[in-house]
């Protein structure tokens, strides 16, 4: 077989990259080693830059959102027992976010793809890049007890974290920068209206906590936990009442609770590998890089990297040039840096850190009570938050 792009992982960025690629005329072959209903079933975070939503429009596969996203202008900042709004939409001189299920997105991916007709294969087993240092790269995989080859002039790595295409680089061609923070977010769904009409991020002297939503009926909630608790030691009544107590008494009195349908704990870590390109293998979104959940810029970096590198393979195959993908990796490494910082920052301030002593905590309270005393302070804290430009 033959492609002109193969695309490993079937995530949103491989997803995205695939719908765009497919309706400019450019042919690309998706290897995704789960079954479709295995990468629906992933709960994944749910704030879209207007960049990410823009970018799904012209992929021909925002209808849904724009009709069931949830425009947000601002966001609560709670501490001191008090919600402190943040008027992204003010500050940011009309910009806003969408909340809109990640697993909505890959839904609305996968759907546009089938009409687009384009290829997935599923289940594909032992995906292996081949000779993608040189003019003829090609990609292996197993299916059904046999070993098939894909011949392609690019291979695109989208296969998340722990895929293959990051590991199959010569350790010697690829730096690697990681904090693993001393905590995770332990995460609910139920179907229980949201407490706020906005998030609100919690800094609390138990740890943080965060109240989001899939819907005006469906609510996301967290709480940090230790980095090695386990999530059956966590009953749903003991969930609700450990973000009570860090939410403000009005806030934690007007919350409505019920049985969560979701449960799971997240490890958070900051993670980038430099460069994000090897001659003809190019990396996007979590393949590349990782960022902690609190400034909800995983999907989004995922989505800035699809729009250079889409980009870089339409410049490549209609006008002929390799600009593009020559400037790929410092052009989206630019843009993941700034997020990774925004996410570290967002992290460092709203968590509790268990060696931060009471030195730390004076000097978190001092950079949330400067925020609200600054517009300088929050507009950099808003525009990080609705995106940076591309
Ligand atoms: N072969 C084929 N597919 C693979 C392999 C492999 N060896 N390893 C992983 N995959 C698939 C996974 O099953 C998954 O469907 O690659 C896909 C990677 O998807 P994501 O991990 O969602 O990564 P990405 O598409 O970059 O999206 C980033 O997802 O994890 C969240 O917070 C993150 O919101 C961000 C977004
Ligand atoms: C979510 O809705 O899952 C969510 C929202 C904002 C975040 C992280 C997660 O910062």
């Amino acid at each position: 077989m033959r492609t002109k792009v193969v695309i490993i992982g079937s995530g949103p960025s491989g997803l995205l990259l695939g719908q765009l690629l497919t309706n400019a005329g450019i042919d690309n072959v998706i290897l995704e080693r789960a079954s479709k209903a295995h990468v629906l079933s992933r709960i994944r975070a749910g704030v879209l830059e207007e960049g990410t939503a823009a970018l799904l429009d012209e992929a021909g596969v925002g209808k849904r959102m724009r009709h069931e996203g949830l425009p947000h202008d601002g966001f609560d900042l709670a501490f001191d027992n008090r919600r402190h709004r943040v008027d992204l939409h003010e500050l940011t001189c009309g910009k806003r976010v969408l909340v809109y299920g990640q697993t909505e997105v890959t839904h609305d991916l996968m759907d546009g793809r089938e009409a687009a007709g384009a290829v997935t294969v599923y289940e594909a087993g032992n995906v292996q890049p081949h000779d993608y240092d040189g003019a003829r790269p090609y990609v292996t995989y197993e299916k059904n007890g046999n070993t098939h080859r894909i011949d392609c002039d690019f291979i695109a790595g989208c296969d998340g974290f722990h895929g293959i295409s990051r590991k199959s680089i010569p350790q010697d061609a690829i730096e690697s920068f990681e904090r693993v923070y001393p905590f995770g977010w332990l995460g609910i769904v139920a179907d229980v209206p949201p407490v706020g009409e906005e998030l609100i991020y919690a800094n609390h002297p138990r740890g943080f906590a965060l109240c989001s939503m899939r819907s005006t009926t469906r609510s996301r909630y967290y709480v940090q936990v230790e980095a090695d608790e386990r999530v059956e030691d966590w009953s749903d009544e003991r969930f609700w009442d450990e973000i009570r107590d860090r939410l403000p008494t009005a806030t934690a009195e007007a919350m409505i609770t019920g049985p969560s349908i979701e449960k799971s704990i997240a490890p958070l870590r900051s993670f980038v590998a430099e460069p994000m390109r090897f001659g003809c293998l190019f990396l996007t979104g979590d393949a590349a890089h990782i960022v902690p959940p609190t400034g909800a810029k995983g999907l989004n970096l995922a989505a800035s990297d699809v729009r250079y590198l889409f980009d870089a393979f339409r410049e490549f195959y209609i006008e002929r040039s390799s600009a593009g993908m020559d400037d790929y990796s410092n052009k989206a490494l630019s843009r993941v840096w700034k997020a990774e910082r925004f996410s570290w920052w967002m992290t460092s301030t709203l968590h509790r850190f268990p060696d931060q002593g009471a030195f730390g905590q004076r000097i978190q309270h001092a950079e949330l009570d400067y925020l609200f005393q600054s517009r300088a302070a929050l507009t950099m804290l808003a525009e990080n938050y609705v995106g940076l430009p591309y």
